[in-house]
């Protein structure tokens, strides 16, 4: 079963800028209803009023962390209805190299991993007990690679896939819809940041992932999702060459990560 887009009432976190807003822009398309919610709250407003100029009347806001279980439960209570379509799109993308500090590893683990489970927690039951749902994990190329410069991001993105790989074979046969979206380069602030660093690892990071291949654009993404979700997909893979690296990592993984330390060699010049 694969969830109707057009008359889904969904939920996004992170919604504010980059992905996050790309695809609730996608969503309001397709004639879903959609409640944003984002840690920063005056940027949240702005483009939750830019978004209800082109859709008015299918979009609410509720500003607060994705990490936290009572922002979650108070993104589901500003829906007009029960939301059965769940983007935990919320990332964070800090800490690099091996000095990387231990409260960015507790930042990352909280947001790209107990974020996701957290969201899960207060959906899935209701899902099983009434007509399911979609749950959807914004991971990165990174949980299914790594991320050259920052343990914590390629650690924790990997738990994530790893999370929603183990709610789809849970209750992927029950009504539960998941889909794990793994883009590589995306031009949002999180890359921009990175390639501003001081940091020459966090510099590493962002030059690796420009390097890597094609840098989209959220809408491009947002896409690429949309279409994965509407065919049921559990993988939506907007740059088509990771689904390439993955199988290649996994068929030959010491020649794999040699390959990686010519990379990450090439790159530090
Ligand atoms: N940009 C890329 O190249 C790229 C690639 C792969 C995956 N991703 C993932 O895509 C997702 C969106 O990132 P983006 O590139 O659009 O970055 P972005 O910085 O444009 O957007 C991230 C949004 O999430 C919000 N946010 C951060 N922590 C939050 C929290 N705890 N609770 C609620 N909101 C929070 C920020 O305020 C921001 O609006 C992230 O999960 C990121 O890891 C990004």
């Amino acid at each position: 079963m694969t969830i109707e887009l057009s008359t889904a009432t969904a939920v996004v976190t992170g919604a504010a800028s980059g992905i996050g807003e790309a695809i609730a822009r996608g969503l309001l398309a397709r004639g879903a209803t959609v409640v944003l919610g984002d840690l920063d709250a005056p940027r949240l407003e702005v483009t939750a009023g830019r978004l209800a100029d082109d859709h008015p009347g299918r979009i609410a806001l509720v500003a607060g962390n994705a990490a936290d279980p009572e922002h979650v439960e108070a993104l589901l209570a500003a829906a007009p209805a029960p939301v059965d379509l769940f983007v935990a799109n919320a990332g964070v993308f800090r800490g690099f190299g091996l000095d990387a500090a231990e409260d960015e590893w507790a930042l990352g683990w909280d947001v790209n991993v107990m974020g996701q489970v957290r969201a899960a927690r207060a959906l899935v039951p209701t899902w099983l007990e009434n007509d399911g749902g979609c749950f959807v994990t914004t991971a990165s190329a990174a949980g299914l690679l790594t991320q050259l410069g920052s343990p914590t991001y390629s650690v924790t993105k990997h738990a994530a896939v790893g999370f929603a790989e183990w709610l789809a074979a849970t209750y992927g046969d029950r009504g539960v819809q998941v889909c794990c979206l793994c883009p590589m380069g995306v031009r949002t602030d999180m890359l921009a940041e990175g390639e501003s660093s001081q940091d020459a690892e966090a510099r590493l990071a962002l030059t690796s992932v420009v390097s890597a291949g094609s840098t989209l654009t959220p809408d491009d993404v947002a896409d690429a999702l949309l279409v994965a979700i509407a065919e049921g997909r559990f993988f939506a893979l907007p740059h088509p060459e990771v689904g390439t690296m993955y199988a290649r990592k996994a068929d030959d993984t010491d020649h794999w990560i040699s390959g990686m330390q010519r990379f990450r060699t090439s790159l530090e010049g």
